[in-house]
Parts: C-alpha cells; structure tokens; sequence
C-alpha cells in the first residue's frame, strides 16, 4: 500500500509536468484527484488493510493528497502566468492611447440651487427642521387656520391618500412644518426658534411649463419675544441681497390665512434689471416669496402665547428662483431627468 502511494505520488507530478493547457489540466485533475480517481481509489482501500498498518498509510495517503493539491495550484499558476505574458508580448499596449473619458456625476441643478439657499440661511442663524411629506388634513390645513370647506383651500389643489377619508395628504406646502417645528422645538411655547423648513410639496395641477404636480418649497419660521413686521422686511431685504446681489426689492399686502398680516416680496428682474421683459411681463419685478406675521391662532396651535410671542413667516419656491437664475423656460426639466438639461449646470 505505501509502495502503490509513493508510486502514485511519482508518476502524478510526471505527469503534471507534461501537462500544457487548461484542458490537460483538468484532465489531470480528474484522473489523480477526482472523486473516482486514482487516489480516491487508493483512499477507499485504506479501510480493508489490518489494523497495525491503517496508520501509516492513511498519514501517508494524506501527505501524497497534500502534495498533488500543491503541485496542481503551482501549475494552475505557472500557466496562468504564461498566458498572460503570451498576451502581453504578442499584443502589446499601446500607452499612447488616450483613456476612456469618465462621466463624472454632479448636483441635480434643483439640490445645487437649494444648497446655496441652505446656505445663505445658515449664515442668517436660521437651522434646518426637515418635517413630513406625507401629512394630515388637520396640519396641512386646519391648524393653519384653514377650516375644513373654507374657500382659501381651493389654492392648494390637494393630493389625497386612498382610503383615508381626505385626512391623509401629500403636503401642498412646506407651512404645516411651522406646527411640528413650534411643538417639537418650542418646549410648549417657552423656545424661540429661528428654522428653515425644506422639501418637496405635492399638488394636483394640470402638468405645463408653469405649473408641476411637485416642487421644493422652503419654508421659513422666526419665534420670539418681540418680533416685529419691521425683522420680516430687514431679514428678507438681507436674504434677497444675499441671494440676488444689489437690486431693489418691493413688498406687496397678501392674503394667507396663517398670517396677518400677509405680504408678498418681488426683486427686481434679473433678466432686464428692471427695464421690462417677457419674463417679468413687462413689470420690471420678479414675485420671491410669499411671508407674514404668523397668525395667533397658529401661534397658538403651536403652543406659544399670541399674547407673549409673536414670529413671522415664509415660503419660497426654490426651484422659481432657479428659473429666473438661470433662464429656464419651462419647469418640466427640473423632474424629466433629460442628461442634456441636467449636464448644464
Ligand atoms: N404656504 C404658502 C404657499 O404654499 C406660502 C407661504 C406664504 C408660506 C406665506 C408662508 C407665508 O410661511 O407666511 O403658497
């Protein structure tokens, strides 16, 4: 038996020797330590030798083993190594050869522009409050003082969720994040706050180059002691500055429920400074944002003392202001995920 092994071990690594190709290979690795080769048949006798000499042969059956599993990986190395030089030497590289451009990603032009609207707000002391897309009829709407069947809802065309009985919705507006940021941070109305309310807003409209069934929104909130209309106006004037370098900036009497008073901010148009264009239909000014006094009653809502705090309010449309930076025609593009739009910016 140790005879029959050392020969096997003999003329298995001549034979491995011999072997050139991946095919030969295989062979040998079938014929020497396959399931049904040479060694396996040797293995299976192991058990029918008399006891006294089982020892030193199977020691010795797993030392052939060993031995054949190593020359076998040297020699699928060896020729592995041989083909790739074969490769090298008869097709050479040419280095000179320019390289596959690499398509580098980049910001979507929408969260690029809501960066820098991030950022400019930060640098105002303003922090990021990220509230919820999907939201209740009662936070969307009721708490901002927008009773159930008032007329105003009709200005926020409503996504509402299957199977909720319209208490469930996508947001139509960043504003129901004033409720949960007042309650979440306001520690039952004894915190100021000073947040930013960013995201994306839903509404049931009829898909053009004006109007799209989602947007970003970012919202704005500053709670205190003794604010006033006059923080409204001197924060937005310095946003807009920020934001839109020297132009004149005008107010306007609004109307939304959740503020009195309302108001709305135009720049002046970035297209024409002012002298009148298509764009600003000839008016010289560009609408920014809507903003207010936050009403009591959402004060209230929040927790706070109409009494003792007051706050005022915002709502801007980022991807607006990216249309009128950057002369976008037509809102679609910001969501159609069209490489030549997007490769742009
Ligand atoms: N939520 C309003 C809208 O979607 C925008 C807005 C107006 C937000 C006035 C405010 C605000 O916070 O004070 O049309």
């Amino acid at each position: 038996m140790l005879d029959e092994l050392q020969s096997l071990r003999t003329h298995a690594l001549e034979q491995l020797e011999r072997v050139e190709d991946e095919n030969a290979l295989e062979q040998w690795r079938i014929a020497f330590l396959g399931r049904k080769g040479a060694l396996a048949a040797l293995m299976e006798k192991l058990g029918t030798l008399p006891k006294e000499e089982r020892p030193a042969a199977g020691k010795l059956a797993n030392e052939v083993k060993a031995a054949l599993e190593t020359a076998f990986e040297a020699r699928v190395n060896a020729l592995k190594q041989r083909a790739l030089i074969a490769s090298l030497t008869s097709a050479p590289l040419d280095v000179t050869l320019p390289g596959r451009p690499v398509k580098r990603g980049r910001l979507h032009p929408a969260n690029a522009n809501l960066r820098e609207i991030y950022r400019i707000w930060r640098d105002m002391g303003f922090q990021i409050f990220r509230s919820r897309e999907v939201e209740s009829d009662e936070t969307n709407f009721q708490l901002l003082n927008i009773p159930p069947h008032h007329p105003a809802r009709d200005a926020w065309s409503t996504f509402y969720i299957a199977g909720t009985d319209q208490r469930v919705l996508l947001r139509t507006h960043t504003s129901p994040g004033q409720i949960r940021a007042m309650r979440e941070l306001g520690a039952n109305g004894t915190q100021p706050l000073r947040v930013i309310l960013p995201g994306m807003c839903y509404r049931f409209e009829q898909v053009s180059a004006r109007y799209e069934i989602q947007f970003n929104q970012v919202e704005g909130l500053a709670i205190g002691r003794n604010i006033t209309f006059a923080d409204l106006k001197g924060t937005l004037i310095e946003f807009a500055r920020r934001a839109f370098g020297e132009r004149p900036v005008r107010f306007y009497a609004d109307h939304f429920p959740f503020t009195e008073p309302s108001a709305q901010m135009d720049v002046q148009c970035i297209i024409c400074d002012g002298k009148g264009c298509a764009m600003c239909k000839y008016t010289g000014f560009l609408e920014i944002l809507g903003a207010g006094m936050v009403h009591p009653v959402v004060l209230k809502n929040g927790g706070y003392d109409p009494d003792k705090w007051s706050g005022f309010a915002f709502g801007l449309g980022p991807e607006r202001i990216a249309i009128l930076r950057y002369g976008i025609e037509d809102i679609r593009y910001f969501w159609g995920n069209d490489l030549r739009f997007l490769e742009q910016f």
